[in-house]
């Protein structure tokens, strides 16, 4: 029997049954009510479930990471993979997909990155929108995670992210904020660290009053995997699902709760309503139903996402695409058996092999391949004598191609990376082919950017592939060739140093608190305002054609307004190029605000000597800043950059806008400085009336309009002044001022 009309024609227990998992992955069906059973699974780069006595995972087609697909800058890309993962969720009889992870990169070292989009909020949002329309599209639920702040492993169970409101809200809380007002995921997981001293999964003012008052979810909250401290006061805050089971426990406590008055019946309920709805909502249809809307090819699929998410960084001497007749020696052991994917719940079992790069490059290269191991396949040691041969067939050949990366050990879920260097026998290795071969080019297979410093100016060229699954052999090889362009741009700064990251000095924190103090300052918003160098900046990707952009213009839209530009292909090659918009705040600003940041972005394919025009909206969120004061989102007025470029740090056109906004006086209290007080528009001239006539002297007038005395003393509250017997300011003065306004 199915029944619509919510759950409070269950018993308390059942109720309260439907508020914790049944085991590891599925919630409790109440088959007498009509509800079935939801089981939940991990994807975010393809189907990730466990088998049933969890000795493997499901084969499934593995797909690019989540920061490889983010490199595609392709939300309609990502969406396509997403329905992809969803079907064979489906298929395998799951009905919510516990993805996409949308957690800022704030340091280069998070261990789960490669999980993860960007350092930047708005492209996060945009491909996460993707993610989950492509799910969702397919009848599964979508579970945008790990709500929220949770940008590091380390401690990731007790440490604290304490952050300030304005850096929540612009970067932290912002994508969530996107996707789950514009894609509507039907889950939301809290994620296991604190904010500010309190538990995500107990916070009510993030479960409640951010997420469902002002943004106006209405669908489940879960908790990460054990992230409940305190079942009772988690479910007051508003976290109705508490993951995995934990064999009646929790249920058993929320009952014994309502019974002795400590919680509201209707708080269960409420939360057993949504569970249920959740698991109508995805009761199918039936498992493996036949997908529309959807590619009817994954492994080819994995292929295309894989060719575009690699990044080409550096192409010196136009190195790429190789010469078809040149003898080419591929080094490196990563080269036979890459790397693809990251470790932890997030890990797929491939059902097709990666394959060897040095396979599918025999296979498209009309000259001669040949290979050297230089290390061993853990990546970490040499092997006896590899580093000689590899460098003596790399004086031999007319281009050596050092395939690097990461070790598996270096990226994965629990623990962050050490640091951001190869193995140091990889550096070696670089270094020594690069010394020998006549052009050298260096593919490095990594979920996040490496240290190049040490190699970076003795190679020709550098090609990022990310950890790009299944397809990444066949992809790259097609790259190295030219038969497919490269497009990928990064979604993340590849800094000189560490230390040059702008949360360096506090990540990950120590005695339980990791303190956000670059605060909005994150990636290449902390890179650009402190101007120092990069190795390879946000946006940045090479391609094998030559664009150039002209005939920029800005027009106001119903929602912000309008970017449209002419991008022109200027080479031989066809090519696909990613125009990004950023937008410059006015020079005056209440607050230090970011040099510019990433408004909105366009993927577009362009033919060999082809000009399009192209548009791209600007929300005017994008302008916004979060004012702690007025707690809220103010528009400031004042002229705006509109600069479109191929990074953050390479500009080619832009366009200056005015934009009336709104000039926000805070609301004065006898607190605000005597400069706050100047300069309000109706208290400055009253204050100024009435301290002449109280003083006719002249003497307090001059304190004011002296412009030294007002830098000693301007940033005073205006009431510690009112005490000099001195002058005529007093306390009634200004209440009465304060009283009129
Ligand atoms: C991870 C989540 C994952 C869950 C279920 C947790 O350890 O943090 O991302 O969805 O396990 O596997």
């Amino acid at each position: 029997m199915s029944d619509d009309s919510g759950t409070h024609e269950l018993t308390l227990q059942q109720a309260a049954g439907l508020l914790s998992g049944a085991d590891m992955a599925s919630t409790k069906a109440v088959p007498s009510r009509g509800i079935p059973a939801v089981m939940m699974t991990d994807g975010s780069n393809g189907l990730a479930m466990n088998l049933p006595d969890f000795s493997g995972k499901v084969p499934a087609t593995c797909f690019p990471t989540s920061s490889a697909m983010a490199a595609t800058w392709d939300p309609e890309l990502v969406s396509r993979v997403a329905a992809r993962i969803a079907i064979e969720a489906r298929e395998a009889g799951a009905q919510v997909l516990l993805s996409p992870g949308m957690n800022l990169k704030r340091s280069p070292l998070g261990g789960r990155n490669f999980e993860y989009y960007s350092e930047d909020p708005h492209l996060t949002a945009e491909l996460a929108t993707g993610f989950v329309h492509g799910v969702q599209g397919q009848g599964i639920g979508a579970c945008v995670k790990h709500y929220v702040a949770n940008n590091q492993e380390t401690d990731r169970m007790r440490v604290s992210a304490e952050v300030s409101e304005r850096a929540l809200r612009e970067m932290y809380l912002h994508a969530f904020e996107q996707v789950v007002t514009r894609a509507r995921p039907w889950l939301v997981m809290a994620s296991y660290n604190r904010v500010n001293g309190t538990y995500v999964s107990q916070d009510e003012r993030l479960l409640t009053g951010i997420l469902r008052d002002e943004w106006g979810f209405g669908g489940v909250v879960v908790s990460d995997w054990g992230a409940v401290e305190n079942r009772v006061l988690a479910l007051s805050a508003g976290l109705d699902l508490e993951m995995p089971s934990t064999s009646g426990a929790s249920d058993a406590l929320v009952v014994q709760a309502v019974q002795e008055g400590a919680l509201d019946p209707e708080v269960v309920h409420r939360s057993a309503d949504r569970v249920a709805a959740l698991a109508r909502r995805t009761a199918h249809r039936g498992g493996g139903s036949t997908p529309h809307d959807a590619d009817p090819d994954p492994d080819a699929l994995a292929v295309l996402a894989a060719a575009r998410s690699i990044v080409l960084l550096q192409n010196d001497r136009d190195v790429l695409p190789l010469d078809s007749a040149a003898n080419v020696v591929v080094v490196g052991a990563f080269a036979h058996t890459p790397r693809f994917q990251g470790g932890g719940s997030a890990g797929v079992h491939a059902r097709v092999p990666a394959g060897s790069i040095v396979e599918a490059l025999e296979q498209r290269h009309a000259g001669r391949v040949t290979f050297a191991p230089g290390y061993d396949a853990s990546g970490t040691d040499l092997l006896e004598d590899s580093l000689e041969s590899a460098v003596t067939a790399a004086r031999a050949a007319d281009i050596a191609i050092v395939v690097v990366g990461s070790p598996e050990s270096a990226e994965s879920e629990g623990y962050d990376r050490a640091d951001l260097h190869l193995p140091s026998v990889q550096e070696q290795l670089i270094r020594d082919v690069a010394a020998a071969a006549p052009r050298c080019v260096v593919v490095v297979i990594a979920g996040g950017p490496v240290h190049t410093e040490t190699w970076r100016h003795e190679v020709d060229a550098i090609v990022a592939t990310g950890l790009a699954g299944q397809g990444v052999s066949q992809a790259l090889g097609a790259i190295l060739v030219g038969d497919s362009e490269p497009s990928g741009r990064l979604a993340e700064t590849w800094p000189v140093e560490l230390s040059d990251t702008p949360s360096y000095l506090s990540f990950p924190g120590e005695s339980g608190r990791s303190i956000y103090g670059e605060g909005i300052f994150v990636g290449y918003r902390g890179h650009d305002l402190a101007g120092g160098r990069v190795a390879f900046p946000f946006g940045h990707g090479l391609s094998y054609t030559s664009v150039e952009y002209s005939d920029v213009a800005v027009e106001p839209t119903d929602s912000g307004w309008a970017v449209s530009l002419v991008v022109h292909n200027r080479g031989r090659r066809p090519g696909r190029d990613v125009v990004q918009v950023y937008v410059e705040p006015p020079a005056e600003s209440p607050v230090r605000r970011a040099r510019r940041t990433l408004a909105g972005f366009a993927s577009v394919a362009i033919e060999a000597g082809e000009s399009r025009r192209v548009r791209i909206d600007v929300p005017t969120r994008a302008l916004e800043r979060w004012d702690e004061r007025l707690d809220r989102w103010v528009l400031d007025a004042g002229t705006y950059g509109f600069a479109v470029g191929r990074s953050s740090r390479q500009l080619l056109v832009r366009a200056d806008v005015d934009v009336a906004g709104v000039v926000e006086t805070p609301p004065l209290t006898l607190d605000s400085t005597l400069v706050e007080w100047l300069d309000h528009p109706s208290a400055g001239p009253a204050l100024r009336a009435a301290v002449a006539e109280a003083d006719p002297s002249g003497r307090t007038s001059g304190m004011l309009t002296n412009p030294v005395a007002i830098l000693m003393i301007g940033g005073l509250p205006i009431h510690r002044l009112a005490i000099d017997a001195g002058n005529a300011l007093t306390t009634s003065m200004l209440d009465d001022i304060a009283a009129s306004l």
